[in-house]
């Protein structure tokens, strides 16, 4: 099964023009691009990767700031990142997640959902991370049948660390993840910290559906070197 590697670009760029060459850049198979929100428009320039967004709201209407569905929707959005450990910092909780993933499966769009422990609960054992993610995966258990769900493994301490996990600690949460959901039909990517030099060293384990790409997806070589390895 081909890799699916998903790029997000968090708060970057700084201007269109530079989203645009980043966009134009990255426009292969089996890729997903997210930029932030007000770059969205640029993904009408992809040919072959699809658009996702960095989040979303749940519904339509008086929500000051928030985005719709339907809104990611109209621009060609097919991907929508949910529970990002950045959005969950800043106040996102279980129940949000399930509300945002519900509207995103509704309106017939992909969630990647991602989960992931941080440093604390890891440093007690990999059963209190277990249990940490489990929680998190059940909050969403309701959707999985629905098949447009994807896992994204990001554990906390990974993220814009330069530290990523050990692919075996990575692939050890991925099967974690498929037994919460009952299912080995789901597919679990990882992410943090993935740079084109440990890239392949994950890509090359089975159970690891692709790669959620962060601070590497904002270079266009190194991603494009991501991108070369999983394709
Ligand atoms: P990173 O971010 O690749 O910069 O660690 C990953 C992410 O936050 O999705």
């Amino acid at each position: 099964m081909k890799k699916l590697i998903v790029g997000n670009w968090k708060c970057n760029p700084s201007s269109a023009k530079k989203a645009e060459e980043l966009i134009k850049a990255s426009d292969r198979v089996n890729v997903v691009i997210c930029p932030p929100f007000v770059f969205l428009n640029e993904g009408k320039l992809l040919k072959n990767a699809s658009l996702g967004a960095q989040d979303v709201f749940w519904e339509d209407g008086a929500r000051t700031g928030e985005i719709s569905v339907s809104q990611l929707k109209g621009l060609g959005v097919k991907y929508v990142i949910v529970g990002h450990s950045e959005r969950r910092a800043l106040g996102e909780t279980n129940d949000s997640v399930f509300r945002k993933t519900e509207a995103v499966v509704k309106a017939g769009m992909k969630a990647i959902v991602c989960v992931g422990e941080p440093i604390d609960v890891r440093k007690i054992d990999i059963t209190a991370a277990e249990e940490f993610v489990a929680l998190q995966v059940s909050a969403v258990e309701p959707l999985i049948s629905s098949k447009k769900l994807i896992f994204a493994y990001e554990p906390i301490w990974a993220i814009g660390t330069g530290v990523a996990a050990t692919t075996d600690d990575a692939v050890s949460m991925t099967n974690h993840i498929r037994s919460c959901c009952g299912t080995n039909k789901i597919a679990v990517l990882y992410g943090g910290s993935i740079s084109s030099k440990n890239a392949k060293d994950f890509l090359d384990r089975p159970e690891i559906s692709g790669l959620l790409v962060g601070g590497a997806s904002i270079d266009s070589k190194e991603f494009g070197k991501i991108i070369d390895i999983a394709l």
